[in-house]
């Protein structure tokens, strides 16, 4: 016996609703009982093997039933085909589809072959009160309601999970199943919400299918960052949560310009947790390191700085599905994984090298650029020779953060962030360097002697905003990092929205 008898009468409650027959005549077809729907009211619980009966009658019905009969309660305006991926998170969809419903939006799944070892289409169609799709070479489906109606019928297609191979076969314009038939015939907005293990969203083959279906306009929502089903795993490639996905659907759906919204209005939803947000389709761009002013062709002038923050900073920019150039003066660190590096050595070198990297999303000027340079560099390596010890003239360099910052409109990036490594007055003159600078924020720490700042893996940091300060306790620069750059990305989307 089985105590959903209730879940089971409601299917079927539904099902008498939409096709007008009498609960008699249900029980009679159905199972041969014509006290089975009275009973069921009355609060009797059924076996398994009646369930499996019923549903599949109900199936049946459904889909001999004439376009139009089904899932009658639904207005036409508002219908989601939902096409579920194969990904563990696919018992996602089963909630999806039930706030969805409840909203007044009509579902229709299509399962790919892989889903069905998630969840059973039986428990898909239960929730969405309609049939549920899975096979390409069917021929009732292909002459009754095939791959084009299936389309045709719906206001939008949400691909949930997304899986990697999904999303490549999207990218690559297949159509060798149910799914990705309709996803290629489809002329209907799409919304695609990956999950997968975050090596996989961060394989170079996903980004690029990524960057393709952006450029084809398809919406994304999510992936989130966070622990995976694996043990041990984290990263970004959670599916976004169920309320995530509500939002984007509706934004979609009730949104007047359907076809045509951004991408990126959709990813970053304002009510989307922002230690979640994807970067996926974002450029950062950041400078690091120290610059090397030459004073001849072997001495230059230099500063401390390891580079050490600005790498961790890029790391996780591409950690969160950016795009990212890493414009770096001379280091002994590593190259960051993912990322564009550009090696420069001087402060005309780095400008130039962040002016040919814009347009850019967010830009971290986290270099300590020197200040000056020498005005007329030796070409020669000057000699000692006892003669009298040179003296170098300096010249300013130019001030890459402010010139950047100083950009027009469309060129200079939405969200400018400065560092200011100060010994003394840190908040003070780093919001005066905020406003002096043009800079959205400026990260402020204290380098004075015996911070251990200066090369080290710490740091000690305090966001200055035009809205104030937020100080943080001492951190690994990779997890400053993290929290800089999940800060960032819920401000971009605010950005994003507000336009
Ligand atoms: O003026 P100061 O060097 O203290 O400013 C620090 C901030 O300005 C950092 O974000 C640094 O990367 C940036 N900066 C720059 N170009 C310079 C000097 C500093 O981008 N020439």
């Amino acid at each position: 016996m089985i105590s959903t008898g209730q879940a089971l009468l409601s299917e079927i409650e539904a099902f008498l609703a939409e096709s007008g027959v009498t609960a008699t005549k249900f029980g009679l077809a159905a199972v041969n009982d014509g006290h089975l729907v009275g009973n069921l009211r009355k609060g009797a619980s059924v076996t398994l093997k009646t369930a499996d009966r019923v549903r599949g009658y109900i199936e049946r019905a459904r889909s001999r039933a004439p376009a139009g009969a089904v899932s009658r309660e639904t207005p036409a305006t508002r219908r989601v085909l939902l096409i579920i991926g194969g990904g563990i998170a696919a018992y996602k969809c089963l909630d999806l589809i039930r706030r969805l419903r409840e909203r007044g939006i009509a579902v229709r799944a299509v399962m790919t072959r892989a889903a069905k070892e998630f969840v059973t289409p039986l428990s898909v169609g239960a929730l969405s009160n309609d049939r549920v799709f899975t096979e390409l070479f069917d021929l009732d489906d292909e002459r009754e309601i095939g791959h084009i109606r299936l389309s045709r019928e719906a206001s939008l297609i949400v691909v949930a999970p997304a899986t990697a191979d999904l999303l490549a076969k999207m990218a690559g314009g297949h159509a060798d199943d149910l799914a990705s038939c309709v996803l290629t015939a489809t002329d209907k907005p799409v919304l695609v919400a990956p999950a997968m293990n975050p090596r996989m969203w961060l394989n170079p083959a996903t980004r690029r299918n990524v960057a393709q279906l952006q450029a084809d306009g398809i919406h994304f929502v999510g992936p989130n960052v966070g622990e995976m089903a694996e043990r041990g795993e984290a990263g970004p490639g959670r599916l976004a949560e169920v309320p995530e996905l509500v939002e984007a659907i509706e934004g979609l759906l009730g949104s007047r310009s359907v076809n045509v919204p951004s991408p990126r209005r959709i990813e970053d939803a304002p009510s989307a947790r922002w230690g979640g947000r994807s970067l996926a389709g974002r450029h950062v761009l950041v400078t690091s390191g120290p610059t090397h002013e030459p004073i001849d062709p072997v001495r230059y002038i230099a500063n401390r700085s390891s580079g050490k923050q600005g790498a961790a900073i890029a790391a996780e920019a591409h950690a969160l599905g950016a795009r990212v150039t890493l414009v770096s003066g001379p280091t002994s660190i590593p190259d960051p994984p993912g990322v564009t590096v550009v090696h420069v050595e001087s402060a005309r070198d780095m400008l130039q090298a962040v002016r040919d990297a814009l347009p850019a999303d967010i830009a971290v000027f986290a270099a300590a650029v020197a200040d000056w340079r020498v005005a007329g560099q030796a070409t020669e390596k000057i000699k000692k020779g006892g003669k009298a010890a040179p003296r170098l003239e300096l010249v300013e360099n130019p001030d890459i953060l402010k010139t950047i910052a100083a950009e027009r409109p469309g060129r200079r990036p939405p969200l400018v962030i400065g560092f200011a490594a100060e010994t003394q007055n840190v908040l003070e003159y780093a919001d005066r360097k905020r406003k002096a600078k043009g800079a959205d924020w400026i990260v402020a720490n204290d380098v004075s002697p015996g911070t251990g700042i200066m090369g080290g893996d710490r740091n000690s940091v305090h966001i200055v905003t035009a809205q104030g300060v937020e100080s943080w306790p001492e951190l690994d620069k990779t997890e400053v990092a993290r929290r800089l750059v999940a800060l960032a990305a819920a401000r971009l989307a605010d950005i994003a929205a507000a336009t």
